[in-house]
Formats: structure tokens, C-alpha cells, sequence
């Protein structure tokens, strides 16, 4: 499936893989949110595949008015039954510390993972409802907030990762490095989904450039070197044949 993001699918030999979860982790600020977007408008508006962003993180208002500064009317494409959002904020750290004050039930374990499969059931819906071919969730890590233990977290990150790719949309998760640790194992999360992006801010004498690399493409052959990408007014490019450390 071409992401329609320009420079990544030269970069993976023409797109993710149908049907399939791709992970993409990265730093604060790297663009992950960007990211996750662009692969859904250009889906929308260059290949007619329908899609659905889930965000953990910020609301729908915001998430709108962001895109609309890259020219990507999401509104527009939710009027014409070709995007839908879903708000799962009540998952965030926000809505937790908001629970906490009023000590609720859902701070249990069994009422935060029923939160979860009530998630993937609302997600399930949508995408029957508009046909979706493409999927969004941002972030895996805003779950971290949520479930303090290590053990029930990777339970839960593993459940929504596994109840996602069998929707047979092809799915975006964005997640922090942060998240997996800074010792930067392999973690279960990894070896369950198809594809892994990382994304990075490197910095060197006094200058910084954002990198990517694809650690991981499931069926396809990929170019895995670090390579250069930029974030501007038209959103994510990825620069597939230049080298992100200068040739002398
Ligand atoms: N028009 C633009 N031109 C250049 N850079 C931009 C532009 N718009 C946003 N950015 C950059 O994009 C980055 C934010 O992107 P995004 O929100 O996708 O990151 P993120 O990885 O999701 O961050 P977070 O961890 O905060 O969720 C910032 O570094 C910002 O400087
Ligand atoms: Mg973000």
C-alpha cells in the first residue's frame, strides 16, 4: 500500500504492507503525529482508501486545526464520509489523573481493560461504517500513563496491537522510545507488528537533522540505511538516497 509520503515508499519498495501493522516509534517531537496523519490524508486523497485516526492524545478540534496548517482538511473528508476520528483521550494521563480525584472504578485493572476493548470495538465499527482501508493510532504511549505495571501494560499494548491487525485495515501505532525503555531491547511489541519506522533527532556540532530508519518490513525488501528526512508546510519528506552523515 503506497503511503503517498513522499521519498518512504522508495524506501520500502513501493509501500506497508496490506493489511498489516507498522510501528512507528520515535522521540518527542520527531513527527510521529505528522507521520500518522499524512499516511491517512494521502490515502484519502490520492488513492481513495478511507481512514480513521485514533488519538490518545490530543482532541479532535486540535488534531484538525494542526492538519489544517500542512493542508489537510480533515473536516472536509469527515463531511464527506471519508475520515472518522475517534476520541480515545479517555484512555490519556489527563483523563486518569481527572479519575483519580474522583476515585472511580475505572482505575481497576479489569475497568481499564474493558476500556480497551471497548476501544477496539468503536475502531471495529468505524471502519465497517466508512469502509476504511487505512488506520491511525496515536500514541501507544500515552497507555503508559494508565498502566503503571510494566506486566499489565505490555498486556495491554499486546491486546490492542493484536485485536488491531485483525481488523484488515492497515495500521499506523506511533509510540514513544521512551515508552520501551531507554535500553532499546526488542520489545513485544516489536516482534508482533509487521513493519517498524524509527524516527530520531540526531545532533552534532551545534546542528540537529532528523533521520529515519526502517528496522523492520515484514515481506518486503527494504533500504535500511539512516536516511535524512524534513518537516515543513507540506508535511513529512523522506530523502531515500542521501546519507545522514556527510561524505568527506
Ligand atoms: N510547518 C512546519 N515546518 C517545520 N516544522 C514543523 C512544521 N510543523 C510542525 N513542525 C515540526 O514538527 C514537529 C512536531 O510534529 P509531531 O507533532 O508530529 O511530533 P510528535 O513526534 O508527534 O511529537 P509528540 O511527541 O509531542 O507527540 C515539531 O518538531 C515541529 O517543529
Ligand atoms: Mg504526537
Amino acid at each position: 500500500m503506497p503511503t503517498g509520503i513522499q521519498g518512504l515508499d522508495e524506501l520500502i519498495s513501493g509501500g506497508f504492507p496490506r493489511g498489516r501493522v507498522i510501528l512507528v516509534l520515535g522521540g518527542p517531537g520527531t513527527g510521529k503525529t505528522i507521520l500518522a496523519a499524512q499516511f491517512l490524508y494521502k490515502g484519502i486523497s490520492e488513492y481513495g482508501e478511507n481512514g480513521i485516526f485514533v488519538s490518545l492524545d490530543e482532541s479532535q478540534n486540535h488534531f484538525y486545526s494542526e492538519m489544517m496548517k500542512f493542508g489537510w482538511d480533515f473536516k472536509k473528508a469527515e463531511e464527506e464520509g471519508k475520515f472518522l476520528f475517534v476520541d480515545a483521550t479517555r484512555l490519556s494521563r489527563v483523563a486518569l489523573l481527572k479519575e483519580k480525584l474522583l476515585k472511580e472504578e475505572t482505575s481497576s485493572l479489569r475497568g481499564k481493560q474493558l476500556q480497551i476493548d471497548k476501544l477496539i470495538e468503536e475502531v471495529q465499527a468505524k471502519i465497517q461504517q466508512i469502509g476504511a482501508k487505512r488506520v491511525a493510532l496515536d500514541t501507544l504511549a500515552s497507555l503508559f500513563y494508565r498502566f503503571l505495571d510494566p506486566i499489565e501494560r505490555r498486556t495491554a499494548s499486546v491486546d490492542l496491537i493484536e485485536a488491531l491487525s485483525d481488523l484488515g485495515a492497515t495500521t499506523v501505532i506511533t509510540t514513544e522510545l521512551s515508552y520501551l525503555g531507554l535500553e532499546r531491547n526488542m520489545m513485544d511489541e516489536e516482534f508482533l507488528v509487521h513493519g517498524v519506522v524509527m524516527m530520531q533527532t540526531l545532533f552534532s556540532g551545534g546542528t540537529t537533522t532528523r533521520a529515519l530508519q526502517v528496522e523492520k518490513m515484514r515481506g518486503t525488501s527494504v533500504n535500511a540505511n539512516l536516511v535524512p528526512y524534513t518537516i515543513d508546510k507540506n508535511g513529512i519528506e523522506i530523502f531515500p538516497a542521501m546519507s545522514v552523515f556527510r561524505e568527506k
